[in-house]
C-alpha cells in the first residue's frame, strides 16, 4: 500500500478496521460465495453496528479497493450527480446477471420477484414505512416523478380536479421533473406556481415563507392545490429543504397529496416516512446508497390516495397495484434492484453504518467548503446545518461567472486542465448587486473522497485567479 499523507492518515483513523467473515480475502473483488443470494433469499438485516465499538470496521486500504475502479487521475468531488458503487456490490450484481443469463426460465419464474421483494422488504425498514406495499422499486426518480404526475394528468382529464387548480413545486425543482410538469400537468390544465428561493439561503425560516406565499398565490380565486412537488435536497443549487414544516403546513392549508422529490434522499440525509408524512417520497439509491445504475424507491402512502398510480410502461401486472407493476415492466436487467442487502452488508462495514456514512460525509463537506471559502475569501451558499453531503461553495468574484455558459465552460475547463470534476451554478445577480458573487461550485464528500481531492480544486482556482483569468475568455 502507498504511504499515506497526513490528511489521508486523519481520513483514516475515523475509519476503523473490521475484519468481516462476509469478506473472505480468498474471493476475487472481496466477495465470498456467502454474499451470492440464494434462489430464495431470506432478508434479516443486520443492525448498524453500534458506534461505541472500535476495532474492526473498514480501513482506508479497504475502501480504497472498493473504489478502485475510479479513474485515478481524476479529483471526483462530484458524489452527487451519478453516485458510486462498491467493487463488492458491482460483484454482486454481476453475478444476478449471470444467473439470468445462464437460466433465464428459472430465474424470471423462481427468482425475481421473491428477491425483488427482499429489497423491498429491506427498503421499508430503511425508511421506516409501515407495509412493504407501500414500497415500489423503479429505475430512478425521473420514472418515479412520472409515475406520480401521471396520476394528477389523469384527475384533470377524468374531471375530478378542475381546469386552472394548482400544482405548487419550488423554482429549483430539478430540470427533468420540471419537464414532466410541463407534460402531465400544464397539458392536462392544472396552472403550475413556482416557488422562488433565495439563494445563497440564511436560514430555513426564508424558505417556509416563501413557500407560504407560493401555497396561497395556489389557492387564489378559489382555486384548489392539488399537489405539491417538494425537494428534500434541491440539486442546483444545493440546499436541504425544511421538508417535515413544509409537509405540515401542506396539511394545514389542505393540500391535497404531498410528493417528495428526494433524488438524493437516503444515504444523504433522513429518510423517515412516518416522520416526514408525505403521499409520496421518492429517493434513488443510486446517488448516495452505493447502489449501480439504476434504482430507485417510490414511497406512496396506503391512506395517500396512490391506488390510482400505475408504471408508465405498462405490462402484463397492470392493475396489480404499483409495487408488482414495477416488479416487471418487460424484459431488461433487474440487477441493479436485487443487491440493496449486498449494500447494506456493505455500509454496515462502517462505524454507524449508514448514518455512521452521513454524519462523516456532512462533517467533512462543510470543513472542506470552509476551507475552500477561507482561502477564496468567499461564502458558503448556506448555513452548515441546512447541507448534507453536498455544499455550494462560492468562487472568486474575479474569474467573471456571468452566465449559465460560463459555468459550463468552467465546468469543463477544471474537468480538462486540472482533471477535476466538480459542477459549477450561476447565480444571476439581484437588481442593484454589484461585486456579488455569481459562480459557485458544488462539492460533495463520500467515503472515497481525500482532502487533498479539494486542495486540488482549491489550487487550480487559485492559480486561475493569479493568472487574471476572466470566464470571458472562454469559448466553446
Ligand atoms: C432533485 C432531483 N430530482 C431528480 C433527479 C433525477 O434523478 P435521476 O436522473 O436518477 O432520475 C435528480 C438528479 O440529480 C435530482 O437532483
Amino acid at each position: 500500500m502507498a504511504s499515506l499523507s497526513p490528511p489521508e492518515e486523519a481520513a483514516a483513523s475515523s475509519y476503523h478496521h473490521r475484519r468481516s467473515k462476509r469478506y473472505s480475502s480468498s474471493t476475487t473483488n472481496g466477495v465470498s460465495a456467502e454474499t451470492v443470494p440464494d434462489k430464495r433469499h431470506k432478508i434479516s438485516l443486520p443492525p448498524p453496528p453500534p458506534s461505541s465499538s472500535s476495532s474492526n470496521f473498514i480501513s482506508l486500504s479497504e475502501i480504497e479497493a472498493e473504489f478502485s475502479h475510479h479513474d485515478p487521475a481524476f479529483a471526483r468531488i462530484n458524489n452527487g450527480s451519478f453516485g458510486c458503487c462498491p467493487s463488492s456490490v458491482v460483484a454482486v450484481q454481476r453475478d444476478w446477471q449471470l444467473r439470468f443469463l445462464r437460466q433465464p426460465d428459472r430465474f424470471f419464474f423462481d427468482e425475481l420477484k421473491p428477491n425483488i421483494s427482499a429489497s423491498r422488504a429491506a427498503i421499508r425498514r430503511l425508511i421506516n414505512a409501515e407495509h412493504e406495499d407501500e414500497v415500489s422499486i423503479v429505475d430512478n426518480a425521473t420514472t418515479a416523478a412520472a409515475i406520480v404526475l401521471q396520476q394528477t394528468a389523469w384527475a384533470f382529464r377524468e374531471g375530478r380536479f378542475d381546469r386552472g387548480d394548482a400544482v405548487v413545486m419550488l423554482h429549483y425543482a430539478f430540470g427533468s421533473v420540471k419537464k414532466s410538469v410541463e407534460a402531465y400537468v400544464s397539458r392536462s390544465g392544472g396552472e403550475v406556481i413556482e416557488v422562488q428561493l433565495p439563494f445563497p439561503v440564511i436560514s430555513a425560516e426564508e424558505i417556509i415563507n416563501r413557500f407560504r406565499t407560493g401555497l396561497e398565490l395556489g389557492k387564489a380565486n378559489g382555486r384548489r392545490v392539488r399537489l405539491a412537488l417538494i425537494d428534500h435536497v434541491t440539486s442546483m443549487p444545493s440546499v436541504v429543504i425544511p421538508i417535515r414544516e413544509l409537509v405540515k403546513i401542506c396539511r394545514e392549508e389542505g393540500v391535497d397529496q404531498v410528493f417528495v422529490d428526494a433524488a438524493h434522499g437516503i444515504g444523504c440525509v433522513d429518510v423517515d416516512m412516518k416522520e416526514i408524512g408525505a403521499d409520496f417520497y421518492t429517493s434513488n439509491l443510486h446517488k448516495w446508497f452505493f447502489a449501480p445504475p439504476s434504482v430507485a424507491f417510490l414511497y406512496c402512502r396506503r391512506s395517500g390516495g396512490g391506488n390510482n398510480l400505475h408504471h408508465p410502461v405498462v405490462s402484463h401486472e397492470y392493475g396489480n397495484g404499483l409495487a408488482v407493476e414495477s416488479t416487471w415492466v418487460g424484459t431488461r436487467d433487474y440487477s441493479a434492484q436485487l443487491v440493496v442487502p449486498s449494500i447494506l452488508e456493505f455500509v454496515n462495514r462502517f462505524e454507524g453504518g449508514i448514518d455512521g456514512i452521513k454524519k462523516k460525509n456532512h462533517e467533512s463537506v462543510v470543513e472542506m467548503g470552509e476551507m475552500l471559502v477561507k482561502s477564496w475569501g468567499t461564502q458558503l451558499g448556506c448555513p452548515p446545518e441546512m447541507c448534507a453531503s453536498m455544499v455550494m461553495v462560492g468562487l472568486p468574484v474575479c474569474l467573471g461567472v456571468s452566465s449559465e455558459s460560463d459555468a459550463v465552460r468552467l465546468r469543463n475547463l477544471l474537468r480538462e486542465r486540472f482533471c477535476i470534476e466538480i459542477p459549477t451554478y450561476f447565480r444571476a445577480p439581484g437588481e442593484g448587486e454589484t461585486d456579488s458573487i455569481t459562480g459557485y461550485v458544488r462539492i460533495s464528500f463520500q467515503v472515497y473522497n481525500k482532502p487533498e481531492e479539494y486542495h486540488r480544486l482549491r489550487d487550480a482556482v487559485n492559480e486561475l485567479v493569479r493568472d487574471g483569468f476572466k470566464c470571458t475568455s472562454l469559448t466553446d
